[in-house]
Formats: C-alpha cells, sequence, structure tokens
C-alpha cells in the first residue's frame, strides 16, 4: 500500500465574515515533494497554510494531515512545524537562546541538535547575537531553523525567501531539498516564479481563494497562450510593417529605449503566428536579431489566471 500522503485537503472553505477566503480548495501533497503556493496579495495562501498548522480550522472541507484527519479543535498537529506571517521569535534572546527556548517548550534538551539547525541554515557565525539586531534574512533562516529543531515530516512555511539574498536563498534551496530526499513533505508560498520553479515539484496558483492550476510548474509554462515578445531586426519598419500584415500577430509598440534597442518592437502572438512572422523576415530579407518573451512564460501564466475576472462583482 501507498503511504498516506502528507497533505489531504478536499473542498476546503473558509471565510471571515463576508470575505471568503479559501473556496473549494483541493491539496495533494505525497511525501518527499516540494508543493508551492501562489497567488496575487489576499489570494488565501496563508490562510491555507494556517490550516496546515493548526492555527484555524475550516468552516467546510476535509483535511487530512500525515494520515490523520484534523477534528474541530484547534491542535497543533504531531510532524507538523513551519510558520505563517513571519516566524515568532523573542527579540532580546539570542539565536541559540531562541531556539533552546522553543526546544524546552516541547521538552527536548538535546542541546547539540540546536547548534545543527543553526549550521545547517548558515547562523552559526551569529548564534550568539541577540535578534533584535537580526535582518530580515537572518530572522526567516532563524525561523527555518526553529521548525527543523522539531524534526517534522511536514514543513510548512509562509514566505521563506522573503528578504533572502541570492545566496541565502540558494543555501535554503539547498536545505529544503535534502529535506525532501529525506522523505519530508514541504508546503511553502512565495512570489516568485522563478524561486518556486527551482524547488517545487508541483504548484498551486490560488486566485481570491479557489485553486486556478495545480500541476507541474512545466506544464504550466508549456501551455501556449499569446505573449509578448520583443522582436529586435535589422530593419524596425519593415518588421512593424510585416506584424500588422501576419495573422494571429498583434504590433504591441516599440520596445524603447529603457527595454533596449531602437531597433525592437514588441508583438503578442502564438507560437505559430511568431513562426510565420520570423519566416517572413527573413524571405523579405530583414535579420532577425533577437526574439524574446517579455515576461518569462511562467510569469505570463501567473498572469493570465490570476487576473481579476471581468464578470465578477
Ligand atoms: N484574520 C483575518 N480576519 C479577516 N480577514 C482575513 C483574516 N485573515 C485573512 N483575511 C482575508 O482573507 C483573504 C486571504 O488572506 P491571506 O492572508 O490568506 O492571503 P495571502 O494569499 O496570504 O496574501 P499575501 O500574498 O498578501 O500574503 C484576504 O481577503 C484577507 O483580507
Ligand atoms: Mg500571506
Amino acid at each position: 500500500m501507498d503511504a498516506p500522503l502528507s497533505v489531504r485537503a478536499r473542498g476546503i472553505g473558509t471565510c471571515f465574515g463576508d470575505v471568503v477566503a479559501l473556496d473549494g480548495v483541493d491539496l495533494d501533497v505525497p511525501p518527499g515533494r516540494v508543493h508551492g503556493l501562489v497567488g496575487p496579495n489576499g489570494a488565501g495562501k496563508t490562510t491555507l497554510l494556517g490550516l496546515l498548522l493548526g492555527l484555524a480550522v475550516a468552516d467546510s472541507g476535509r483535511l487530512e494531515i500525515l494520515g490523520t484527519p484534523v477534528g474541530r479543535g484547534l491542535t497543533a498537529p504531531d510532524g507538523v512545524a513551519g510558520f505563517v506571517d513571519g516566524p515568532g521569535l523573542y527579540p532580546s534572546l539570542t539565536a541559540r537562546q531562541n531556539l533552546a527556548a522553543l526546544a524546552a517548550l516541547r521538552g527536548d534538551r538535546r542541546t547539540r541538535r540546536i547548534g545543527e539547525v543553526l549550521d545547517e541554515v548558515g547562523l552559526t557565525d551569529v548564534a550568539d547575537d541577540r535578534v533584535r539586531g537580526f535582518s530580515l534574512g537572518m530572522r526567516q533562516r532563524l525561523g527555518l531553523a526553529a521548525a527543523l529543531l522539531a524534526e517534522p515530516r511536514l514543513l510548512v512555511l509562509d514566505e521563506p525567501f522573503n528578504g533572502l539574498d541570492p545566496a541565502g536563498k540558494r543555501h535554503v534551496h539547498g536545505v529544503l531539498g535534502r529535506l525532501a530526499a529525506d522523505g519530508v513533505a514541504v508546503v511553502l508560498s512565495g512570489h516568485r516564479m522563478d524561486d518556486l520553479e527551482a524547488l517545487c515539484d508541483e504548484i498551486t496558483i490560488l486566485a481570491t481563494g479557489r485553486v486556478a492550476f495545480r500541476g507541474p510548474l512545466a506544464e504550466l509554462a508549456s501551455a501556449d497562450r499569446e505573449l509578448d515578445h520583443r522582436l529586435r531586426t535589422s530593419d524596425a519598419p519593415a518588421a512593424r510593417r510585416l506584424a500588422a500584415d501576419t495573422a494571429g500577430v498583434r504590433l504591441v509598440g516599440d520596445a524603447g529605449p529603457r527595454r533596449g534597442a531602437a531597433d525592437a518592437i514588441v508583438v503578442r502572438a502564438r507560437t505559430p503566428a511568431l513562426d510565420d512572422l520570423v519566416t517572413r523576415l527573413v524571405r523579405a530579407g530583414v535579420a532577425v536579431r533577437e526574439l524574446t518573451p517579455v515576461v518569462s512564460p511562467l510569469e505570463a501564466a501567473f498572469l493570465a489566471l490570476t487576473a481579476p475576472r471581468k464578470d465578477a462583482g
């Protein structure tokens, strides 16, 4: 028999007064997988992560964490650790003391493990500095260390990459990747598709509390939608004329000096129409110097899926 899913959510609904924060959300996360939640501000990411951490109970739907159904009472499910809305830390204590306090609350006296998790997140050098003086990125790393200390089988992190510099991100990616390889399920939220692309097996895009997409990132990027492309050629006026005259291609404008060169235009089209345009340009003796999406296909898919619906109230 297969191991139970680390998270199994069906038809989850949560309201705050009149505000529907989550509306019929399903989520499956197997052990050893990293699942990313994305969506515009207010989409419901933090609300959903809070349910996984036992910080709130859904109004409707069924939720199973590590094979155990979550009841109506507010209890932190066993084997789950993480944070939402930034890690809770004691500013007047040092990093090491913060972790010792958390471990003591759980009745765990293994001080060696504290040194290990501090090392794992790269905070050994500042382990005895007060958290009051920590940067946002250092606090995020300490929050991750606190979660690791509990040796969770499900790790839940709300925007863990906020404030991390590129080296810090790479470091945290490494830590999360190793945890997943050890069988830990990780559910995290983020706003940057490139962070998620580097890490997540699957993502869920939430838009106003509903699932707008669920699946591997590659599937999201491969959908052939109309994308804006920057087209640089040897003859911009000719390119403009041909673009206007090619079926399925819309001339969106000139790229302008800020986007690069005066010899570039921006066209909106699906791939087959772009192919037509390039073929026609070359036939007309116009050299194609560059053809690149203005925003990444992932970013474009995200924007298309989360755009406010025109029919919405
Ligand atoms: N405690 C609360 N009381 C009232 N409304 C709330 C509460 N928490 C969340 N909401 C509302 O629920 C919706 C979802 O909020 P949530 O914080 O889950 O979004 P989010 O996707 O995490 O957004 P962000 O990207 O800004 O962090 C929003 O409309 C928000 O205003
Ligand atoms: Mg949030």
